[in-house]
C-alpha cells in the first residue's frame, strides 16, 4: 500500500522507489519473451472500452494496485510493436536506451522553448540537428527542429516553403488573399500527409498535382514537366516540388537529382519527404539512390522510423536557422529575453510554432551516443537484407507472388495458393486481412498498388531475423488455407 504525502502530489522517496522498482519490473517483463510477442490481441472494441468505463474518480487509488491494473489492461494487451512480428504501417520497435531517456527527460520536465528554461536540452537539440544535417549532406549552418513525426515534419517544411517563397508579398501579414493560385507537385505515391498539409496551409488540395509514377513507382519526369508547363500557360504559379525519399507503399525513391534540377529551373522550392527512407542514405551502397537530396531546401525525417526511436520524434531540416525564424518569429513581451541573452542562445519558440515542447532530441542524442552510428547503420542494413530474404522466399514459394520489391525495407506480395485468376487472387488477399488480424500471431496490413490490393510488409525493426520472416509466411499460409477451407464449405 502506497500512501501519498497530503501536502503535495509527491510520494515519499521510499514509496517512489517502490513504484519505480515495480515499473522497472514491468518494463523488463516486456523484453523477457520478446521474440514470441504476439502481433495483435483480438479483443472486441466494446470489451476494451468497458475496461476503462468508470466515473471521474474523486479520490485516488493505491498506486501499486494501479500499476497492476496497467499491467493487465494496457501492457499485456498492447499491440506487438516491440517484437519481431509487427509488419504493418511503418513501426520501428523503439530501443531500450530511449526508454531510459524518456524516463529521465520526464523527470526533469524541461520546457524546450526558451534557452534558459532548458539550457542543456536546447544545446542537445541543436547538436542533433547538426548531426542530422551531416547525415543528409546539408550545410553546417542548417537549422532544424524536432517535431512529433513525419506528418508534422512535412507540414513544417511546407510552411517554411510558403512563408519564404512569398516573403516579398508579406504573406504572413496578408495571407493568401490576392495571390494567384500556386501549385505543389508530387508523385501519386506521395504520403497523404501532403494532402493534409496543403489543405492546412490554405493552398487547397486541388493545387497539389499528383503526377503519375512509372513501373518502379517513381515520379514520371516527363509528365511532371508537361504539367508544370501547362500550369504556367494557364497563369498559375509553380511553387514547390516534393520529392519522395522512400514512399510509404513501396519505398520508392524518386529521381531526386532531376527534381532538384527542375525546382531550380522553374524557381520552385524543393522539399523532400524523407520520413520513411531518408536515413537509409547513410548506407554507402544506397547513397547514390539519394543523389540530389542534399540540394533540397527542406527535408522531413522521422526518427521513430529508421532511427528506432519510440514515438514520437520527427525532424524538419532547412538550410538556415533564419528560414525557421522568418517563418515563425513573433514578438511577445512575456517571451522577451533580450536582457538575459548573451547572444549565442537559440530560442526555439522563435523558430517553431509550438511554445511548450518536450525534449524530443534527448532520446535521439542518447541512443546515437550509446549505440554509435555504425551500429545503427548495421541495423538499417539488416532490415534491408531481411527484406531481400523475404522477397526471395516469396518468389521461390509456389503459393505466393511478389508484387513490388524495393531497395528499402518494404515488400508487397500476395498469397496465391492454387488460384490463377488475378482478380480472384486480389479479392482473396483483401479478405485475408481481417482473418490475419483475428489470428494475431503477426500484425500485417495491405495497400493498393496501381489500384490492386496486395499484402504489404514493412521490416523496420532491429529485432527481426530470418526465422521471424519464415514465421510470417508460415502464418499467412496457415491462415489463408483455413480461409480457403471455410470458403469451400460455404460453397456447399
Ligand atoms: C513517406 C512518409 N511520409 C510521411 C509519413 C507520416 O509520418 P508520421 O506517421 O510520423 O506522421 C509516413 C509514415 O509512414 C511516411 O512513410
Amino acid at each position: 500500500m502506497v500512501i501519498m504525502n497530503e501536502e503535495t502530489l509527491d510520494f515519499s522517496n521510499g514509496e517512489f522507489k517502490q513504484l519505480l522498482d515495480q515499473s522497472s519490473k514491468l518494463i523488463l517483463k516486456q523484453f523477457e519473451n520478446i521474440d514470441n510477442q504476439k502481433g495483435y490481441h483480438d479483443f472486441p472494441q466494446t470489451e476494451v472500452e468497458q475496461w476503462f468505463d468508470e466515473d471521474l474518480p474523486e479520490n485516488g487509488t493505491d498506486a501499486s494496485e494501479l500499476l497492476d491494473e496497467v499491467e493487465k489492461k494496457v501492457l499485456n494487451t498492447a499491440t506487438g510493436n516491440l517484437g519481431p512480428h509487427m509488419y504493418a504501417y511503418v513501426m520501428s520497435g523503439g530501443n531500450q536506451m530511449s526508454i531510459i531517456a524518456e524516463k529521465l527527460a520526464t523527470t526533469i520536465n524541461q520546457n524546450q522553448t526558451k534557452w534558459h528554461l532548458a539550457p542543456a536540452m536546447n544545446e542537445i537539440e541543436k547538436r542533433v540537428i547538426k548531426w542530422t544535417a551531416q547525415m543528409m549532406g546539408f550545410p553546417e549552418e542548417s537549422g532544424g527542429v524536432l517535431v512529433s513525426g513525419g506528418s508534422a515534419a512535412n507540414l513544417t517544411g511546407l510552411t517554411v516553403a510558403r512563408n519564404l517563397f512569398f516573403e516579398k508579398e508579406e504573406i504572413r501579414k496578408t495571407g493568401l488573399f490576392g495571390q494567384k493560385p500556386f501549385v505543389v507537385y508530387a508523385s501519386d505515391e506521395v504520403h497523404s500527409c501532403m494532402d493534409k498539409s496543403v489543405e492546412l496551409l490554405g493552398l487547397g488540395s486541388n493545387n497539389l498535382r499528383k503526377i503519375r509514377t512509372n513501373d518502379a513507382f517513381q515520379i514520371d519526369l516527363k509528365s511532371l514537366v508537361s504539367q508544370i508547363e501547362k500550369d504556367i500557360s494557364e497563369g498559375l504559379r509553380p511553387f514547390c516540388i516534393v520529392g519522395n525519399a522512400g514512399t510509404v507503399n513501396t519505398g520508392a525513391i524518386d529521381d531526386l537529382e532531376a527534381l532538384a534540377d527542375l525546382a531550380k529551373k522553374y524557381g520552385m522550392w524543393y522539399h523532400v519527404d524523407g520520413a520513411y527512407g531518408a536515413l537509409a542514405a547513410l548506407l554507402d551502397d544506397l547513397r547514390p539512390e539519394y543523389k540530389g537530396m542534399e540540394r533540397a531546401d527542406s527535408i522531413a525525417l522521422d526518427f521513430h522510423k529508421w532511427l528506432y526511436q519510440p514515438f514520437e520524434g520527427g525532424c524538419t531540416l532547412v538550410r538556415s536557422w533564419d528560414h525557421l525564424r522568418k517563418t515563425y518569429y513573433k514578438k511577445a513581451a512575456y517571451l522577451d529575453t533580450e536582457l538575459a541573452n548573451d547572444g549565442g542562445r537559440l530560442e526555439y519558440n522563435e523558430h517553431y510554432f509550438q511554445l511548450s515542447r518536450n525534449a524530443k532530441a534527448f532520446k535521439v542524442w542518447l541512443s546515437i551516443k550509446a549505440f554509435g552510428m555504425k551500429r545503427l547503420r548495421d541495423m538499417i542494413q539488416k532490415d534491408i537484407d531481411l527484406t531481400i530474404y523475404l522477397n526471395e522466399q516469396v518468389e521461390s514459394a509456389e503459393d505466393f507472388e511478389l508484387v513490388a520489391d524495393s531497395k528499402l525495407a518494404v515488400s508487397c506480395f500476395r498469397y496465391v495458393g492454387k488460384m490463377t485468376d488475378k482478380s480472384e487472387i486480389v479479392e482473396f488477399n483483401h479478405r485475408l486481412m481481417p482473418e490475419l488480424e483475428k489470428d494475431g500471431r503477426v500484425f500485417i496490413m495491405g495497400t493498393k498498388l496501381k489500384g490492386d490490393y496486395a499484402i504489404r510488409a514493412c521490416l523496420i525493426n532491429h529485432r527481426k531475423s530470418k526465422k521471424t520472416i519464415d514465421y510470417l509466411l508460415d502464418v499467412i499460409r496457415d491462415v489463408a488455407q483455413k480461409v480457403e477451407v471455410k470458403m469451400v464449405k460455404q460453397e456447399y
